[in-house]
């Protein structure tokens, strides 16, 4: 019960915002420079039932009303992949700052991220993720973190092969009992 709760809060500490970076993160995707895309959209309500059903599909340690706030206060960093006008992925990042004594960074975290099953391999993941990476080029965050479970091999080969590298092994992060790697990628200076 005690190593639940402990855990509980692990997993919230690691993977949630406080109000006020959350806020302050939120405004800094204000004036977000975008990029075009065919396939890929800014998430939208018309389409949140459906990127709702993937995470729900995709994930056992699920947080609903978390997953809706950063939807919504990031609404410019959540991606959604469109097949003939059904959503078959999606990915989530956040943006926060980051205060050095003489600077502040925008950092990105990719939150979730997932693809339908019956769509997998058909690069659709990576189509994803690099446009999340080239968008957040374009507005000058300077790393990307996430946080993936060690067993998850698909996810951690992609990661890599976009050249996300391994910080550190950590515990409860991605789920009570699960071992998970802190991975990040590196962009630039991204001062504010
Ligand atoms: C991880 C996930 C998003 C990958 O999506 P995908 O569209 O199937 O991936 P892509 O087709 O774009 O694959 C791109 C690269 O990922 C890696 N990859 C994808 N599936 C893989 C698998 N089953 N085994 C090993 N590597 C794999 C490969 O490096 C691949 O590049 P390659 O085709 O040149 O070999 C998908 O497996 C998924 O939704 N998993 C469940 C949710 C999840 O784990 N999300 C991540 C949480 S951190």
């Amino acid at each position: 019960m005690v190593d639940q709760l402990v855990r509980k809060v692990r997993t919230g500490k690691r993977q949630s915002l406080k109000a006020p970076r959350l806020a302050f993160g939120s405004l800094m995707t204000k004036k977000w420079r975008t990029s075009p895309d065919t396939d890929i959209v800014r998430m939208n309500s018309d389409l949140m039932a459906d990127v709702l059903r993937l995470y729900h599909e995709n994930f056992t340690v699920i947080n609903h009303r978390m997953f809706l706030m950063y939807c919504r206060f990031f609404n410019e960093t959540c991606y959604a992949f469109l097949d003939q006008g059904k959503v078959v992925g999606y990915c989530v990042f956040f943006v926060k700052p980051v205060f050095s004594y003489s600077h502040i960074y925008k950092t990105a975290t990719l939150y979730s991220f997932a693809v339908d099953s019956n769509h997998r391999g058909q690069g659709i993941g990576e189509r994803l993720l690099q446009k999340g990476i080239h968008e957040m080029k374009l507005n000058s965050v300077s790393c990307i973190s996430l946080y993936v479970a060690t067993e998850n091999i698909p996810a951690i080969s992609l990661y890599r092969k976009l050249g996300f590298r391994i910080l550190r092994e950590l515990d409860d992060v991605c789920g009570p009992g699960l071992k998970c790697y802190e991975m990040d990628l590196k962009l630039g200076r991204g001062l504010v």
